[in-house]
């Protein structure tokens, strides 16, 4: 795997592979990889001819007070796992390379309505840096299909409408949670949290699964259900953030006609907010 810091030599090594035919796949994080992006490397390849993947701890997708300090930077395993599951190139630009006329200067992609709900409202100005930093990926990479996981659901839909409505010419993949074997799902920032706590953790799975089959045997309650599993985060010991039984299409508050449903939760956990979700066919 050949590591690469900057945009110019980027392109050059990329349009060489391009020229050959190449189908390039693209796998963007923001390092401290765990089995959960070794997957998206495993489907990026399944896909694609030539797999870059990218580190880039993207300061514009922080607020204020959030972990941008504290974010794990482990980019030497990092190189060694992405190395051992046959990704090709990585991109670990700086940030000057990116922003290279500051944060402030930073042209910026918006993606209305869907990009304020659940984790827009919790995190502010959270989807305008993503989609901002993932649009600036598209344009250095110039990627033919890319992979996201689909435990940052609202993340992924954010992305989808970006690309369509910009009208880029990359195929978006979502890719499978990756849980452990428990059933939490797989994230860096698993990585705050105290072994009691970890275990604790598990229950933001367990309380989806639990709604999942409330709405499987016919409830129609979404209201309530919401609640109680509000009430069940809570008894665990989480600190409520969201809970919300959605129609999957536009992740708007499900009715009862829609039969593609997408549970999205966030709560807090000591230091930690962590993200699931379930998706339901009904
Ligand atoms: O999901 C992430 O790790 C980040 O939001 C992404 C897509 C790499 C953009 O910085």
């Amino acid at each position: 795997m050949i590591t690469i810091h900057t945009i110019a030599e980027l392109r050059a090594a990329l349009s060489k592979e391009r020229f050959k035919g190449k189908r390039i796949g693209f796998v963007p994080t923001m390092g401290n990889l765990h089995e959960g992006h070794l997957q998206l490397i495993d489907q990026a390849k399944s896909c694609s001819d030539i797999v870059v993947s990218s580190i880039f701890v993207n300061p514009l997708q922080f607020g204020a007070g959030e972990d941008l300090d504290n974010y794990p930077r482990t980019l030497i395993a990092d190189q060694e796992k992405l190395a051992s599951r046959g990704c090709n190139f990585l991109f670990a630009p700086t940030d000057a390379e990116v922003y290279p006329h500051g944060r402030e200067a930073q042209t910026q992609v918006e993606v209305p309505v869907i990009s304020d709900m659940y984790c827009g409202e919790s995190r502010p100005g959270h989807f305008r840096g993503v989609s901002t930093v993932v649009c600036k990926l598209f344009g250095m990479v110039q990627p033919d299909v890319a992979i996201f996981g689909e435990k940052d659901f609202q993340q992924l839909m954010v992305i989808r409408r970006m690309t369509e409505d910009l009208s880029l010419p990359v195929e978006i993949q979502g890719a499978p949670i990756a849980r452990n074997e428990h059933g939490l799902a797989l994230s860096s920032r698993n990585g705050y949290l105290s072994p009691e706590e970890l275990k604790t953790a598990t229950v933001l799975n367990q309380t989806l699964r639990k709604t999942r089959e409330a709405l499987l045997s016919g409830s129609k309650a979404f209201s309530e259900l919401e609640e109680q599993a509000q009430n069940m985060l809570e008894t665990a010991g989480f600190k409520r953030d969201y809970y919300k039984i959605c129609r999957r299409s536009d992740l708007q508050a499900a009715s009862e006609d829609d039969n593609a449903i997408v549970i999205v939760a966030a709560a807090y956990l000591g230091p930690a907010r962590l993200i699931d979700n379930i998706q339901i066919d009904l």
